[in-house]
């Protein structure tokens, strides 16, 4: 509840207005002579229930108690606020001037926004400008909307012509730089602005309360590219946490408990219009972390029991691409979560003939409910589609590999009748003992729940060793992750964009005489595995890396202690590789072994076996003498084995360079997570813990500026 909630819970309209003029009992409400004009027959109604008053009279005005109180003492709103928690004994605290100035910046482009929506609709519907019964007709024929949905999600039309808006905007007072912010106008190297979207059809996009934050805006020339053009991102818009029509489709999607998430406007437009109202689209990008988020209270809420997500998708390639992210996403977060599983059933629904929504919902209408409730498990899905890309005659290797890329999914999103289901419909397909998929499950459970063996036996405290611990008092795996440390997921954060390849996010990393999949060569790996890898191949990495975050905060202290600090668990995300960098770090305090020798005797054969998989050598028998103990014949042979096979390659730029996409990363989730928090401080009338957060907010702001002009001076540097 904000402020202004509390304020109103405590104080009775009734009695509050009573003091100004005599209210008489009429029925449920309350009426007198208005006392903002003079009149005989009462026409001031109150009206206990909803706490409100209105006049029918002259001034035919009405609101709630504090426009009562500004209206009858003159007050500002502030100045109502103030007054008002007085008498409620509730204080007001003043809003920071940061945060003051930042609600009016926003509020300004948010009115300039909805100014531009009206404008755009008025265009398309009142048909007098250029070519918009030519627009209104294609809407309403070609894209068959019908004049209530058009109203209702407020379409709209650009008319061809370079200032059309911007003219419109400025007239209204708006300058060119709040335009350009808004997302309205570029400005060209030439100093020249100029209208963002020109002679297309407009689409409100709107956020979960329903106010307009940006524009999908579609091509009407068949070569006009691209065929949606968006708004970009504004300090009011972010593509990845944004959800279209959820405004309109919150309340279906609780009543429920179910959501449908389609990929493109119009197909969520024309769900909406036939009548299935829980339906949203995620606008060409893969699912996000924030998007799930805003669904999942929905979800949880209902009291239906868990929620169902269905996922409809393109049955093109790169639908089934936007597929497999969204659900490597929703695992992830569903993995993170391990503390309050989202509860969520999530289904895949596939539209028979290679159909988007949108033209499915056209031509059969009535068909719709009966795809998504058939919409196949995501167990099922995955599975398809893994063994689909499989060779013909998968070895051994493959079809391992294949099962535990499959299971972290497969046991995270399904509840235990579904898991024992999935896995044996997996080892029939695989040709893989159920037993060891089991045992692999098992594994993987244990990697993300506190409760079981801890996973990395910490060797004993040595005396002096204490100073120079690290903060967290425990390996990363447990119950509660550590304050603003994200839970693992992320690594598709920031979303890849439409068009984009899945596969930027990974790099190539050549593998020295690795056979992994019975293939010598290239292999995929991620940043997160990349950086653990090169580290504990070359520890000494871990000083240069620390020194340059030092550097970078030479001249702000503050930041050494907060968003530039030494690399710690927080900068990676997955739970596991945080168990092994914490495992590493103590492996790199002692000096009896090399730090890699130590870490493989201390681990358990969990860690130990996420550890191979990262560093994927040809010493797999050494390695498993290693396993259960070190003892010093075996250490010697290891140690002399172990060098000869792998050899050194200087990766420090390279590491040096993924480290800091690492950190940025963090950074941005630290950032959201601390912006919201604020938000909520802020609403909540927090001020002081808002002010708190947002000198947070402003250190990581400066940590990323710093990060990523390293960065750029890094990428510059070396060009030839
Ligand atoms: P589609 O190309 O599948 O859109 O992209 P669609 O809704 O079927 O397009 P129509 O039916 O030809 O009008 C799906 C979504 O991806 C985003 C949009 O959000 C679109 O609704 N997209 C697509 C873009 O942002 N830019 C593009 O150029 C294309
Ligand atoms: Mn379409």
């Amino acid at each position: 509840m904000s402020v202004v909630d509390d304020i109103k819970a405590q104080l009775d309209i009734v009695a509050y207005i009573q003091q100004y003029t005599p209210l008489k009992k009429a029925g449920r409400n309350y009426k007198a002579p208005c006392p903002f004009h003079g009149e005989r027959t009462p026409s001031f109604y109150v009206n206990p229930d909803n706490q409100s008053w209105r006049c029918f009279g002259a001034c035919s005005e009405g609101g709630d108690i504090f426009s009562f109180a500004m209206k009858r003492h003159g007050w500002t709103f502030t100045e109502a606020l103030e007054e008002l928690g007085k008498q409620a004994g509730i204080e007001v605290k003043p809003r920071s001037p940061v945060q003051a100035a930042q609600d009016e910046k926003l509020d300004k482009l948010r009115g300039l926004l909805q100014t531009a929506a009206e404008s755009y609709h008025a265009c398309l519907i009142e048909g007098t400008a250029e070519g918009s019964a030519d627009v209104l007709n294609y809407a309403r024929e070609k894209r068959g909307l019908t004049d209530e949905t058009i109203i209702a999600f407020g379409v709209g039309y650009a008319p061809p012509g370079w200032s059309n808006m911007r003219d419109h905007l400025a007239a209204l007072g708006y300058s060119d730089d709040d335009i350009i912010e808004a997302g309205m106008a570029t400005r060209s190297d030439n100093g020249r602005v100029y209208d963002r979207f020109r002679n297309r059809l407009i689409i409100p996009i709107r956020d979960g309360r329903g106010r307009v934050i940006a524009f999908g805006a579609r091509a009407l020339a068949p070569d006009d590219e691209p065929k949606y053009l968006n708004s970009p991102q504004t300090p009011i818009f972010d593509k990845s946490s944004t959800l279209f029509a959820l405004d309109v489709a919150r309340k279906a999607i609780r009543d429920t408990a179910s959501v449908v998430i389609v990929e493109g406007y119009m197909d969520a437009i024309q769900a909406h219009q036939a009548g299935y109202t829980n339906v949203v689209a995620q606008m060409g990008t893969a699912m996000t972390e924030q998007q799930l988020k805003l669904i999942a209270p929905l979800l949880a809420n209902s009291e239906r029991g868990s929620g169902r997500i269905i996922m409809a998708l393109d049955a093109d390639a790169a639908g089934q691409n936007a597929t497999r992210r969204s659900l490597e996403v929703a695992r992830q977060s569903l993995e993170a979560d391990f503390a309050g599983r989202l509860s969520a059933d999530i289904r895949i629904l596939q539209i028979p003939g290679a159909k988007d929504p949108d033209d499915f919902l056209r031509e059969s209408p009535e068909g719709w409910q009966a795809l998504v409730d058939n919409a196949q498990p995501v167990a099922d899905y995955v599975i398809d589609a893994e063994m689909a890309a499989l060779p013909a005659n998968p070895s051994v290797h493959e079809r391992e590999a294949l099962a535990r890329r499959l299971l972290p999914m497969l046991v995270a999103s399904e509840n235990d009748l579904y898991r024992k289901d999935n896995i044996q419909r997996l080892a029939l397909r695989l040709h893989i003992a159920e037993r060891d998929l089991l045992s692999w499950a098992e594994e993987q459970r244990r990697i993300n729940t506190a409760k079981a063996p801890r996973p990395y036996n910490r060797p004993p405290e040595r005396p002096n060793s204490g100073a120079q611990r690290p903060t967290w008092s425990s390996p990363p795996v447990m119950d509660e992750p550590p304050e603003f440390a994200p839970t693992n997921y992320d690594d598709l954060i920031p979303p890849l964009d439409y068009d984009e390849d899945g596969g930027n996010s990974f790099y190539d990393l050549p593998v020295r005489g690795a056979v992994r999949n019975g293939r010598w060569g290239t292999q995929k790996s991620t940043p997160e595995e990349y950086c653990l890898r090169v580290l504990f191949e070359q520890p000494k990495l871990m000083y240069a890396i620390n020194r340059q975050f030092r550097e970078l905060a030479a001249d702000y202290p503050a930041l050494m202690s907060g968003p530039l600090c030494d690399v710690d668990v927080s900068d990676f995300s997955r739970s596991d590789y945080c168990a092994l960098l914490q495992a590493f770090q103590d492996a790199i305090e002692q000096d009896e072994y090399e730090p890699l020798d130590f870490l493989r005797a201390n681990l358990d054969s969990t860690l130990l076996a996420i550890l191979d998989e990262i560093m994927v050598d040809d010493l797999q028998d050494v390695r498993s003498r290693l396993r259960y103990r070190m003892n010093g014949e075996v250490a010697d042979y290891w140690k002399t084995h172990h060098k000869s096979a792998i050899a050194v390659v200087d990766r420090s730029a390279e590491f040096v360079d993924r480290m800091l996409d690492l950190r940025l990363k963090r950074i941005r989730r630290e950032l959201q997570e601390i912006t919201f928090l604020a938000q909520e401080a802020q609403a909540s009338g927090d001020s002081e813990a808002a002010k708190r957060y947002l000198i947070l907010a402003e250190q990581s702001i400066h940590a990323k500026t710093l990060v990523e002009r390293e960065q750029k001076r890094r990428r510059e540097g070396s060009r030839p």
